[in-house]
């Protein structure tokens, strides 16, 4: 049975059993029914992903996620290409059913930054970009400036308001994009793997927005594979084909729990941890007792 509700008080989100299906049609145009109590999305070309579908010709591309996000928590979701990831930002945003469990929210506004600067773009100036937003969401005429105003200068594109959209770089989309979310009031941002096409210093830029708003009380949802991002989240939440594999503080994440030796969730994934992790693994490997386990590098001069 699937739910989903308003929520109240602390909490952002609170995912239950969520899973969510896709039907598989195949190439020739077939629809299969899903089961009884069942919200089916249709996956199109899914065969191309081999066989993960089981025989009813139903997909999951999420599976029993149990999950909570209190408001102004930043949690970072973490896994390869095709794990769910981006399902799980949109199940969020309300842009997809879920087909199984219960998912409640809190009743704010949840806005996406997707990966490519261009795909969220609507306007042709920055000015009209983000008042854009907040036209679609009928806020009244005079109320617009000011909103549109603030956003571009919280995330330091107000002088580029008369600008064409098409003179920014990609790192300035991607802020245009935030500003968009932050007009219109967006109570949770996902980021969507925002920064993977943006060179060090639009990333950096934009990370650096994302945890001043943070520290304003936002919520955070910040999805990538860049292991040195997710140093900075409070929670880490893991996923593997469609599966939670781990779900808690970043500093388990890449040094495993107290006591266990050996791989740490982040090694099982697969992904090399923050440069700044290794090192202080290594030295631990050779008996160095550390005063601080590191996550940034900023936090380097504190572990010696
Ligand atoms: N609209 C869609 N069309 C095709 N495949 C999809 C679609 N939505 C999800 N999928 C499939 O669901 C799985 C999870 O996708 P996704 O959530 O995009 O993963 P991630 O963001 O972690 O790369 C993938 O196997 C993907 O092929
Ligand atoms: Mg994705």
């Amino acid at each position: 049975m699937s739910r989903e509700q308003a929520l109240g008080g602390k909490e952002a989100f609170r995912l239950q059993g969520v899973s969510v299906a896709f039907a598989v049609t195949g190439g020739t145009g077939e629809h299969r029914e899903a089961e009884n109590e069942t919200t089916t999305n249709t996956l199109k070309h899914a065969g191309r992903n081999g066989g993960s579908a089981n025989p009813d010709g139903i997909r999951f591309v999420l599976r029993d996620l149990d999950l909570e996000v209190r408001r102004g928590d930043w949690v970072a979701v973490v896994g390869r290409n095709g794990s769910g990831k981006s399902t799980l930002g949109r199940v969020l945003a309300g842009l997809l059913p879920v087909s199984r469990g219960t998912l409640e929210r809190s009743a704010g506004l949840v806005q996406l930054v997707f990966q490519t600067p261009d795909a969220q773009i609507v306007g042709e100036t920055v000015w009209e970009d983000v008042c854009f937003g907040l036209e679609n969401l009928a806020v009244p005429p005079d109320e617009m400036p000011a909103r549109a105003e603030e956003a571009l200068l919280t995330v330091g594109l107000l002088e580029k308001k008369h600008a064409n959209v098409s003179t920014l770089s990609g790192g300035q989309k991607q802020l245009l994009a935030v500003a968009g979310c932050l007009a219109m009031k967006a109570d949770v941002l996902v980021f969507d793997e925002a920064t993977s096409m943006l060179d060090p210093e639009s990333r950096a830029r934009l990370l650096d927005v994302a945890a001043r708003l943070h520290q304003a009380g936002q919520t955070v949802i910040w999805i990538t594979q860049w292991m040195d991002e997710v140093a900075r989240a409070q929670r880490v939440v893991a996923l593997e084909v469609g599966r939670v594999v781990f779900e808690g503080a970043p500093e388990v994440f890449f040094y495993g729990r107290e006591g266990s030796e050996g791989q740490t969730p982040c090694d099982s994934l697969g992904f090399a941890p923050p440069y700044v992790v290794q090192v202080a693994r290594a030295l631990e490997r050779r008996g160095v007792a550390l005063r601080k386990r590191p996550l940034l590098p900023e936090e380097v001069g504190d572990f010696v």
